[in-house]
């Protein structure tokens, strides 16, 4: 291929949900860093001006809207306004997610219902959404979902709910690539271990069953010996979203330092 670069995404237009959050954030500076214009949408309305404020000192064009992602009508609103401001919309990334630490047997429907909705129904509306544009304009894209190692591995602790949801968005990754691969648009996923943002921070830093000792166990289990940053997810939304990735879909790439490889009675040397 004649390509320079193939993580150059000039004349892309990518919309990131969950943007005012840590890794999503951090997703939209290295995809603003090579050029495409950012579509940034969360449910928390300070947060993502602040995000799209931060964004635009880069350089990057930059549009926000306030959406929740399992508004049925107010995602194709989204979307119609997203093409007006920018043009259509060719990478997305399906980020926004919410989570519980109850045990299963305290669960209440209300709050199962409600995460599955976030973390599994809204990926598939902004996916369906931006590919019915895409699909009128005929044009390539890629579809970016972030999973978690919860997707293929228990966590226990009460992530019941997030766990399931995470499994479906590996199958929901598989079977939109297939549905769409003809049509050229590719969609991967991208599991993470845990990665270091200020709430995973507030979580382990404080005092108690979930804190420092919490997160001296996770580095023991993943064997590159650390958390994973911001910028570890990041580079590898840029890669699948980029041209870098143009023969990979249907891809869950583990992001984990290891940890999915780590039998239990795998020994670190
Ligand atoms: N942080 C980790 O350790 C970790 C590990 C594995 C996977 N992940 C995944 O990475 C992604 C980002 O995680 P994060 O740590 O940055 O979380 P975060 O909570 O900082 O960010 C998530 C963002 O999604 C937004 N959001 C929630 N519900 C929404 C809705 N209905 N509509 C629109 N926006 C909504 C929130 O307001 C928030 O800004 C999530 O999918 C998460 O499951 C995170």
């Amino acid at each position: 291929m004649g390509n320079t670069d193939a993580f150059d995404l000039s004349g892309r237009v990518a919309l990131i949900t969950g943007a005012a959050g840590g890794i999503g954030r951090a997703v939209a500076r290295a995809l603003g860093a090579r050029g495409a214009a950012l579509a940034l949408v969360d449910v928390r309305g300070p947060e993502l001006a602040d995000a799209a404020a931060e964004l635009s000192e880069t350089g990057a064009k930059v549009w926000s809207d306030v959406v929740d992602i399992t508004d049925e009508a107010a995602v194709e609103g989204l979307l119609d306004r997203a093409t007006d401001a920018l043009g259509t919309v060719n990478v997305l990334v399906n980020n926004a997610a919410i989570g519980t630490h109850t045990a299963p047997e305290e669960l209440e429907l209300a709050v199962w219902q409600r995460i599955i909705e976030v973390d599994l129904t809204g990926g598939f509306l902004m996916a369906r959404a931006v590919a019915r544009r895409l699909i009128a304009a005929g044009g390539p894209g890629a579809v970016v979902n972030l999973s978690s190692i919860a997707g293929s591995t228990a966590l226990g602790r009460g992530n019941f709910a997030y766990s399931v949801a995470k499994g479906g968005v590996n199958q929901l990754t598989r079977e939109l690539a297939i549905e769409w691969a003809s049509l050229g648009i590719r969609v991967n996923a991208i599991q993470p271990c845990q990665v270091n943002t200020p709430l995973f921070r507030t979580l382990v830093d404080t005092p108690g069953p979930d804190g420092p000792q919490l997160l001296a166990r996770m580095v023991r289990g993943i064997p590159l010996g650390r958390l994973a940053e911001p910028e570890d997810i990041a580079n590898a939304v840029l890669f699948l979203a980029s041209d870098a990735a143009s023969m990979i879909t249907g891809a869950i790439l583990p992001v984990d330092g290891g940890n999915l490889s780590l039998n239990a009675g795998g020994t670190l040397r």
